[in-house]
């Protein structure tokens, strides 16, 4: 006890595997009226075990033990008597008596009251009460006793989220490791991966999740595991989360053995009706079916010349009964030739589903993703929400980066989403924000809000890295209210998660704030896409990889132009997509903004931003300012050590410290691009010179090799070594001819899957440190089996002392099919990112 005590004096705090995410309930110190403010008994008024109404009693009593170690009673009708009182508002008329002073709820909300003798947590519904119940436990977990009274109700009523779940196990576009829901073709038998998501997600007010890949394998649909879907459903239920299901469009054919999977075919409605029945005999709350069909390769209706509103109404209609919805992804396009000047995969969802407005039954929603592309770092809002006045509408967006970083990289995406978000459209000349024709305000629909694609895995981190929970927790937040402010839910996320330090929520706030302009600028700016490449692993740089293919992510980028001429008068046609206003803004150079300038326009390199710079000088310097900003990253977050437990801020640290030189790669390999493509010089004289740069080409080499790296811009001078061996090590060894000093000394390799290459650095035959090229166990984004932009990797020892004639040695010993590649080695003084 004594050394408890000791260490909790030193500021001790308990290592934490992230498990708990943002409900971690830690403990506060009770200061002032803190014990007399909180409630010593509870009345919840459901005593059945599976309603939401009595999980919001167990959370409220470890909220009270875990935050302030307050024991309270559970007692499920003594409402006079107990000082917190929660449940519906007909639980509470039938316990309690009448209600006053609460005003008018809609579906889901909640009135919260802590103003009076009584805290009163009242729902609308069952699961507004564990809403409200939430939310006074985070204002508690955050030390706030302001007295309140209000009701909050949801912007939507669809808050979805998707997890892309195969049924083998992997998550396409996950980052967390594997799936919690299915291994083996199966669905799990230990669920308690299932409740702990639940809890996280209902904290957060998200009231259904989707299981499986939009890319559906048709055999979620044995009877086996439908009765995995059920159990799975039962978890989820006393969390008011309903599950839903991806269908594969073809199954009716390629599982039920039909000849067809025409959607107007007698049989195959049919197979549907009997599959539909089936579903809800188990799950009689199931929340519908998601379909992506005619896009990448999966079947649709476009097969027997049907329309995508033939392939929706068909769902739509054997769900309706059960009281379903169909959510329907827009994302449908074909490959296109980059010859027609006109064609422009940005257009396809308004070609697809414009015509069909009005067609759709009223229990059919468009999923469409916040942008017309995917998911791209930067993107004008999708012109189809101004489309569809007479269709329900939800937004799409991403929690897993899979553009992004695959969470390798720092990025709080709530920022980008507000842009998207806040929008004005101006249809029909009024006032048309993205949120309120999401929501089903704007054109008065009934359905209406989002789905984001979380991709949680059984990591304990749940998306791969601690810090990217920040987007998952700002999705619920804003898919319940988008008006709320990106930076303020960020703030409640951090206090939840890392304590009311102040240095702490502000050093968190500025870095995650800062991260996405800072992803942008290293990666890709003015509107020309993350270029990322999008032919392999959508993680490291390749921009060349856009274009030259049908896919349609195109630049345009040649000798002395880049961008994508989306105007009506000379381009694709795209910008006339949108309503008068935007598209008169998008059309005209003049006034489209800089940041989607390459989005709407074809220009030169020397064309000149209102910012007075060239398009080509505003990449040199953005890739530069972007990289330079996460490499702060790494020093913030080293500020706050001794403030955080030492395992997540070790898991931290590693990633920033990753993604601080992954940076470098992004930065020089654009760069390099670029300037190999145009020809012009950057101003600064940075781009091509690296004064500080030894390339392991130049050095002595025994045992390794030069190997030219393509493409050439993911190599500093275009050139790697490896080794010559598959089981000798090799070599590097150079001297050194930069003046005596202290320098950080970093190491630019390749961490290739398949492998784990070990590196020892020498000066003067003294270790000065090694490493292992391990990332694909380590680091959450997808490895590469190539020396690329993705398995480019850099090691930093910092303050190394140097001097001059030293001799450094760098030594690999090679493993598997990663042959210690080496790309160069930088001795950096105070001050110098290169
Ligand atoms: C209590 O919860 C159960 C399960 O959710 C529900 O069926 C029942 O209607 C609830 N009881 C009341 C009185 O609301
Ligand atoms: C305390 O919580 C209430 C309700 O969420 C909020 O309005 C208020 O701003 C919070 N106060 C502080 C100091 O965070
Ligand atoms: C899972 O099903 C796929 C076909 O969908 C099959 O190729 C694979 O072998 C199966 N895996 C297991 C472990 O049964
Ligand atoms: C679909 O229509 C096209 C053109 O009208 C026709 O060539 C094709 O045969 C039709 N396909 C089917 C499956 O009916
Ligand atoms: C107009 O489009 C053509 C391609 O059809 C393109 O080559 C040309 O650069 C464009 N002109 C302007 C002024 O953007
Ligand atoms: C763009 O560059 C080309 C080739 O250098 C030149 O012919 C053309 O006039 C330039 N266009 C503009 C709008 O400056
Ligand atoms: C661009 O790269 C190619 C191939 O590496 C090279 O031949 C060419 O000289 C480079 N051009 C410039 C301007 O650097
Ligand atoms: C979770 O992922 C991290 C990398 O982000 C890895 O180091 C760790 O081993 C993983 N843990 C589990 C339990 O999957
Ligand atoms: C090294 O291993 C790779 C595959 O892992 C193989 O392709 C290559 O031939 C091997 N090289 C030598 C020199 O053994």
């Amino acid at each position: 006890m004594r050394a408890l005590l000791f260490l909790a004096s030193l500021g001790f705090v308990a290592a934490e595997n992230g498990l708990d995410g943002w409900l971690r309930y830690a403990p506060l110190p009770c200061s002032g009226h803190c014990h007399s403010s909180l409630p010593s008994s509870i009345a919840v008024l459901n005593a059945t075990e599976t309603s939401p109404v009595y999980v919001a009693g167990t959370e409220l009593q470890n909220g009270l033990k875990g935050v302030y170690g307050k024991h309270v009673k559970v007692s499920h009708t003594k409402c006079k008597s107990s000082s917190l009182v929660v449940g519906t508002l007909d639980q509470y008329r039938e316990h309690c008596g009448p209600v006053h002073g609460v005003p008018e709820l809609e579906e889901d909300g909640f009135w919260l009251n802590t103003k009076g003798k009584n805290v009163q947590i009242i729902g609308q519904n069952e699961k507004g009460a564990l809403y409200g119940t939430f939310e006074y436990l985070s204002m508690l977990a955050q030390g706030n006793f302001t007295k309140v009274s209000y009701a909050s109700n949801p912007a939507a009523n669809i808050r979805w989220v998707n997890q892309w779940d195969n049924m083998d196990g992997s998550i396409e576009r996950g980052f967390g490791g594997p799936s919690i829901f299915f291994e083996k073709n199966r669905t799990v038998e230990d669920l308690t991966r299932v409740r702990e998501y639940a809890r996280l997600l209902a904290s957060v007010r998200i009231n259904a999740v989707v299981i499986n890949n939009v890319n559906a394998n048709p055999i979620i649909l044995t009877p086996e595991n439908l009765d995995g879907v059920a159990q799975i459903a039962d978890v989820f239920r006393p969390y008011g989360i309903q599950v839903g299901l991806s269908l594969n469009f073809a199954s009716p054919q390629t599982f039920g053995g039909l000849s067809t999977f025409d959607p107007l075919d007698a049989s195959v409605i049919e197979w549907w009706s009997k599959i539909t029945a089936q579903i809800y005999e188990r799950v009689p709350d199931m929340a519908g079916y998601l379909v992506k069909a005619d896009s990448e390769g999966q079947p649709g209706p476009q097969t027997y010349n049907r329309t995508l509103a033939d392939a929706a109404n068909l769902f739509a209609k054997e769900v309706k009964p059960y009281g379903g919805i169909v959510m329907y992804r827009a994302f449908v396009y074909n490959q296109l030739d980059e010859n027609v000047w006109t064609d422009d995969r940005a257009k396809a969802a308004v070609d697809f589903f414009k015509k069909l407005d009005g067609e759709f039954d009223d229990n059919v929603v468009i999923q469409i993703k916040y942008g017309p592309i995917d998911f791209q770092v930067r993107e004008p809002a999708s012109p189809l929400f101004a489309n569809l006045p007479k269709t329900s509408m939800a937004i799409e967006l991403q929690v897993t980066q899979e553009y992004l970083g695959q969470q390798s990289h720092l990025v709080y995406v709530a920022p980008l989403w507000k842009e998207i978000f806040d929008t004005d459209l101006r249809v029909d000349h009024k006032p048309s924000l993205v949120r309120d024709i999401m929501t089903g305000k704007r054109f008065n629909r009934k359905l209406g809000g989002s789905a984001a694609v979380v991709n949680v895995g059984t990591n304990t981190t749940w998306l791969g890295s601690h810090l990217s929970m920040s987007n998952l927790y700002a999705y619920g937040r804003l898919a319940w209210n988008p008006a709320d402010d990106a930076e303020e839910v960020l703030k409640d996320w951090i206090r939840l998660t890392f304590g009311l330090d102040r240095k702490v929520v502000d050093t968190i706030t500025r870095m995650s704030m800062e991260s996405w302009p800072a992803y942008e600028q290293y990666s890709g700016n003015l509107g020309i896409q993350t270029l990322t490449d999008i032919l392999y692993t959508h993680y490291g740089p390749n921009p060349a990889s856009q274009d030259n293919n049908g896919w349609g992510q195109w630049t345009r980028a040649d000798h002395t132009s880049i961008g994508m001429d989306r105007t009506v008068s000379n381009g694709t046609g795209y910008s006339g997509q949108y309503p008068e206003e935007v598209a008169a803004m998008y059309e005209n150079i003049e006034t489209t903004p800089d940041n989607l300038l390459l989005w709407f326009h074809h220009v030169n390199y020397t064309h000149r931003l209102k910012s007075g710079k060239t398009v080509i000088q505003h990449f040199y310097d953005a890739h530069y300012t972007g990289a330079e900003t996460a490499q702060t990253f790494l020093t913030q977050w080293e500020s706050l050590h001794g403030k955080i437990d030492t395992e997540r801020f070790n898991h931290v640290r590693r990633f920033l410290d990753y993604q601080g030189g992954h940076s470098i790669v992004w930065r020089d390999a654009i760069n390099d691009f670029y300037y190999n493509l145009s020809g012009i010089p950057d101003e600064a004289k940075r781009v091509g010179h690296h004064p500080w740069r030894i390339e392991a080409e130049d050095m002595k080499l025994q045992g390794y090799k030069a190997y030219d790296v393509t493409p050439f811009e993911m190599a500093s001078g275009t050139v790697a070594v490896v080794t010559t061996s598959n089981t000798t090590a090799g070599i590097a060894s150079t001297r050194i001819g930069f003046a005596s000093g202290k320098y950080d000394l970093a190491v630019n390799y390749y961490d290739v899957y398949g492998g784990k290459a070990e590196w020892k650095v020498y000066l003067n035959d003294r270790e000065v440190g090694q490493w292992v090229g391990n990332g694909e166990d380590t680091l959450s984004h997808t490895p590469s089996t190539l020396l690329d932009g993705h398995s480019a990797s850099r090691v930093t020892f910092r303050n190394v002392k140097i001097h001059k004639g030293d001799t450094l040695k760098i030594v690999g010993k090679p493993d598997g099919n990663e042959p210690a590649p080496l790309d160069y080695v930088s001795l950096l003084p105070a001050g110098i990112v290169d």
